[in-house]
């Protein structure tokens, strides 16, 4: 570890995904902002991998009321209604802002924004770029951002939050030279997205290890409801160097339908009203049905099916995925795409308010890494929406914040200093650790669950976090650190499905026979943080 290097700014937004980028837009308005990306901006997070879609109000036909109740209801009302309501009441006004900034969103022939349906929506309200919607989005955030003062650090992962006192004042960051950097500034904003990395079969890019949840966790920030984990239902099967990459929920928008091996259009016994866009959570459990009942394909999926489709249809709107699957060897125009269900998004994560604000004070987050929005099942498209909305207001709260003196407190520098020390001698190497992880998340914490495999598997992961890490060279320091957030993430998520005994959105719990639904559900946010952990029950009357 070499020379240390001290920053400092108004605003230290981490993370360059949508919402980070967003915020930092903001948060430049106020002042100095500083942008800190484990990657290089905007080309590591999930945003830019973000295929089918924006969910918007933007027709009279359609309106806010309906958005907010079918946001609710594909969230078994877990969600936080006024989240929800700033969510749809701004997401109109987000997605103007990034046309203004040049963003080239499909329109009809009217040349009005296009939308197509989405699962779980009564109105087809997601606006969409081909099936490339958010690498559009990205692109222009970052030429937006380039327009800006925000200084950008880029490489850097953040492997603890600053605190004075009970204020989060700054972020200490090594690089993959294992130098340490240390950025002050009045507000932090996490923007690190989400964790589904700790799974064996995930969506996300690399860097969808879950930091975010761990600094805040260790900052002493609460976190609901982490046991919300949404598993996408269409992730590619083959080959096995692909399993889980996302096959967009636009493809069963534009009309794709799913079918067994033996050819029965399946999703007719599982919601016969909405089959293929029924929500994420019943499709993915339809899918991993069909498959443990025998019915799945050679490669262990289910078909995904556009054959029927004009030809064109498929080339204009979803070039992608027919370039994907035809790199695999398969022309989705005349023959099936093979998918089964892939770990996606996190729904649960730092409790915020309206502004952002975490429970701790002079800690912002937004985007994935937050929770509440989307209650215990997310609908496709409300993750761009989200990372605009509140991407944009954790960057304007975290501006306004009052300007202080910011120093740093070396005790707590050293403090970590000499927690990475340790793994220049330890004996496992991350990546083992990696695997282990995600092996048993995979088994234990998937899309059925129950007591016994979850109380397992939290002993595998305590386990894991009893070995000593080691790192072979600077830039595994990087990795030591890296799995220890994801074990981090892991508990809370594993802690979370414990502690939710009852089946609500994307947690079901094979073991717990319950007599009522989401809407009527005893039950209210699981909440964990270094103070206080368990389940909110609401007294009904
Ligand atoms: O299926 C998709 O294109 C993913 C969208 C989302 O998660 O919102």
């Amino acid at each position: 570890m070499r020379s240390d290097d001290v920053q400092t700014a108004h605003v230290l937004v981490i993370g360059s995904g949508g919402a980070g980028v967003r915020a930092a837009i903001e948060a430049s308005e106020y002042g100095e902002t500083l942008l800190v990306s484990k990657t290089l901006a905007g080309k590591g997070g999930c945003t830019t991998m973000a295929e089918g879609g924006y969910n918007a109000v933007l027709r009279e036909q359609d309106s806010c009321e309906i958005h907010f109740e079918d946001t609710m209801k594909g969230g078994a009302w877990l969600n936080d209604p006024g989240l929800v309501r700033i969510l749809v009441d701004e997401a109109p006004e987000r997605v103007r802002n990034l046309l203004r900034w040049g963003a080239v969103f499909d329109v009809t022939d009217s040349c009005e924004v296009a939308q197509r349906p989405f699962g779980g929506q009564r109105f087809p309200r997601t606006c969409y770029a081909g099936d490339r919607t958010g690498h559009e989005m990205m692109m222009t955030l970052i030429d937006r951002l380039h327009s800006t003062e925000v200084r950008v650090v880029n490489e850097v992962t953040i492997v603890s939050l600053l605190k004075d006192s009970e204020r989060v004042n700054g972020a200490l960051g090594i690089d993959r030279n294992g130098d340490f950097s240390i950025f002050l500034a009045d507000s932090v904003v996490l923007a690190t997205g989400g964790g589904t990395k700790i799974y064996d079969i995930s969506t996300n890019s690399s860097s969808g290890t879950g930091d975010g949840y761990a600094l805040g966790y260790q900052a002493g920030a609460e976190l609901i409801d982490m046991e919300q984990v949404q598993f996408h239902p269409t992730g590619a099967v083959f080959p096995y160097d692909v399993r889980g990459r996302l096959v967009t929920e636009a493809v069963r928008g534009e009309g794709g339908v799913l079918k067994n091996a033996t050819g029965e259009r399946f999703m007719a016994r599982y919601d016969p009203d909405r089959m293929e866009l029924s929500t994420r959570d019943v499709v993915a459990r339809a899918i991993a049905t069909e498959i443990l009942e025998g019915r799945g394909t050679k490669n262990g999926g289910v078909f995904l099916d556009v054959t029927h489709l004009p030809r064109t249809q498929v080339e204009t709107r979803l070039p992608v995925m027919l370039e994907q699957f035809l790199q695999f060897g398969v022309d989705i125009r005349e023959e099936p795409m093979e998918v089964a269900p892939t770990a996606h998004h996190i729904m649960g994560g730092l409790r915020i308010t309206g502004h952002g604000e975490t429970t701790v004070p002079g800690l912002y987050a937004c985007g994935e890494v937050a929770g509440g929005v989307h209650g215990a099942n997310r609908l496709g498209g409300n993750a761009l929406a989200d990372t605009q909305v509140f991407g944009k207001r954790a960057g304007e709260a975290a501006g306004t914040a009052k300007m202080r003196k910011n120093e740093a407190d070396f005790g707590q520098i050293e403090a970590v200093r000499k927690r990475l020390e340790a793994f220049t001698v330890g004996d496992v190497h991350p990546s083992t650790v990696v695997r282990s992880l995600q092996t048993a998340m995979w088994e234990g914490a998937g899309i059925f669950r129950n007591a016994a495999n979850l109380e397992k598997t939290l002993g595998i992961i305590g386990h894991l976090r009893t070995l000593r890490l080691k790192a072979a060279t600077p830039a595994n320091l990087v990795d030591c650190c890296i799995a220890g957030h994801m074990l981090v993430c892991a508990t809370l998520v594993v802690k979370g499905a414990l502690l939710r005994k009852e089946s609500r959105g994307a947690h079901v719990r094979r073991d717990i026979t319950q007599a009522w639904d989401g809407q009527n559900s005893p039950y209210g946010h699981t909440y964990q943080s270094l103070s206080r952990e368990g389940i909110e029950t609401e007294v009904k009357s």
